[in-house]
C-alpha cells in the first residue's frame, strides 16, 4: 500500500491522516470545503511541531510528513490510484450510504473501505451497499494522532484477508488493533467508558464529592494503572475471590439509570456544553481550554513514549 484516502477532515480526520503520513503513505484528505481543509493542515502542523518540542520526531521529519499529505474537494481526484480508505465524515447515517455508493462507482472492489463510526454497526453501514465484503470499522479514539488503540469491527461475511490487511496496516502506522468478534454497539471502549461515566454522573449527583475530586479518584487510581493494566488484568492481580465479593456487594449499589442524570439535562439546556462552549461540568475561559488541550497532548506523547508508541 502507499497511497490512503481519508475522507473528512474534522477532529478525528485530521489526525488519522497525519498518521498515516507520518508512517510513510501518500495521504488524499478529501472534505467539502476548502476551508475546512486549511484548517485541518493547520491542526496536523500544530499536533507534530508538539512531537518535535517533545523530541518524538525530528524537523525533517515533520516537513515530510506534511508534503506526504495533499488536500482537495475532489472526491474522484481523492480516491483515484488510493490503496485503502478511511472514511471519517460525520456521524449521520445517509451521509455516509450517500458517500459509499459514490464510492461503489469510483473504487475498485479491492480496495478497502474502513468507517471511523462510533454509533453505526457494520451491518447498518454496509446495508444495501454492493459491495459489503469490502467495508470495516477502525474505530480511533480522540485524539486520533496520539491515543494507540483502534477498533476493529468486521462481520461474519468480512474476508480473511480484509481483516488482516487492516490489522497489518493499523500495526504499521502505530496503532494498537483489538479486533471484535461481534459486531455489537459502543464496541468494547466506549462500553467500558460509558459505564463508568454513568458512574462518575451519578456520584456528582448524588453530592459523594465535587467534580475535581471524582476525576481525581480516577485519574489519580484506577486510571493511573489503566494505561497499563487493563480491569481483568487488575483483577488477576487482586483475586478473582476478591473481585467476587467486590461485584456481589457493590453491583446492588451502583448505578444502573438507563438515562442521564437531570443535572446533564439542565446544562444542557442552558448551552453548557463543555470546553466548546467554555462551560460544562466546569468553568473554561478560550486560554485555559488551549492551554489545557496541549498540556494533554503533551502528556499523551510523554505516555506513549513509555508504551514505546
Ligand atoms: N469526535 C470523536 O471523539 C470521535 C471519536 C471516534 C470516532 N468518531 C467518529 O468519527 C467520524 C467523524 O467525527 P468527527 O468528530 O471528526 O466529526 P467532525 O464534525 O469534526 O468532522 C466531520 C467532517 O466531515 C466533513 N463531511 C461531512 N459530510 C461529508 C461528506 N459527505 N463528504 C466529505 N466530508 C464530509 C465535515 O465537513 C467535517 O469536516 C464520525 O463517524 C464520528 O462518529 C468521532
Amino acid at each position: 500500500m502507499q497511497k490512503i484516502t481519508v475522507l473528512g477532515a474534522g477532529t478525528m480526520g485530521h489526525g488519522i491522516a497525519q498518521n498515516y503520513a507520518l508512517a510513510g503513505f501518500s495521504v488524499a484528505l478529501y472534505d467539502l470545503k476548502t476551508e475546512y481543509l486549511s484548517k485541518a493542515l493547520s491542526l496536523i502542523n500544530t499536533n507534530l511541531t508538539l512531537l518535535v518540542q517533545e523530541e518524538r520526531i525530528d524537523s525533517a521529519r515533520k516537513e515530510e510528513a506534511l508534503n506526504r499529505i495533499t488536500v482537495t474537494t475532489d472526491l474522484k481526484e481523492a480516491v483515484g490510484d488510493t490503496d485503502f480508505i478511511t472514511e471519517t465524515i460525520i456521524e449521520v447515517l445517509d451521509a455516509k450510504h450517500q458517500l459509499y455508493r459514490q464510492l461503489d462507482e469510483l473504487v475498485p472492489e479491492e480496495v478497502i473501505i474502513a468507517s471511523n463510526t462510533s454509533t453505526f454497526s457494520l451491518e447498518q453501514l454496509t446495508k444495501s451497499m454492493k459491495n459489503s465484503k469490502r467495508f470495516i470499522i477502525t474505530h480511533f479514539f480522540n485524539p486520533a494522532q496520539l491515543v494507540p488503540l483502534v477498533e476493529i469491527v468486521k462481520r461474519d461475511e468480512t474476508p480473511e484477508k480484509v481483516v488482516d490487511q487492516t490489522v497489518a496496516l493499523m500495526k504499521k502506522i502505530g496503532k494498537e488493533p483489538v479486533v471484535l468478534q461481534r459486531d455489537i454497539p459502543g464496541f468494547i471502549a466506549n462500553r467500558l467508558q460509558a459505564a463508568l461515566v454513568r458512574e462518575a454522573f451519578h456520584l456528582l449527583e448524588e453530592g459523594v464529592a465535587d467534580a475535581k475530586s471524582i476525576d481525581l479518584a480516577l485519574t489519580a487510581g484506577p486510571g493511573f494503572r489503566w494505561a497499563f493494566i487493563g480491569p481483568l488484568e487488575t483483577a488477576d492481580y487482586g483475586g478473582l475471590d476478591i473481585w467476587k465479593s467486590v461485584v456481589e456487594n457493590l453491583a446492588p449499589e451502583l448505578s444502573q439509570a438507563e438515562k442521564v442524570p437531570s443535572f446533564i439535562n439542565e446544562k444542557i439546556s442552558q448551552g453548557k456544553l463543555g470546553t466548546k462552549a467554555g462551560e460544562g461540568i466546569y468553568n473554561y475561559s478560550e486560554t485555559l481550554v488551549e492551554k489545557a488541550l496541549e498540556k494533554r497532548d503533551r502528556n499523551f506523547i510523554r505516555l506513549g513514549e513509555i508504551k514505546g508508541k
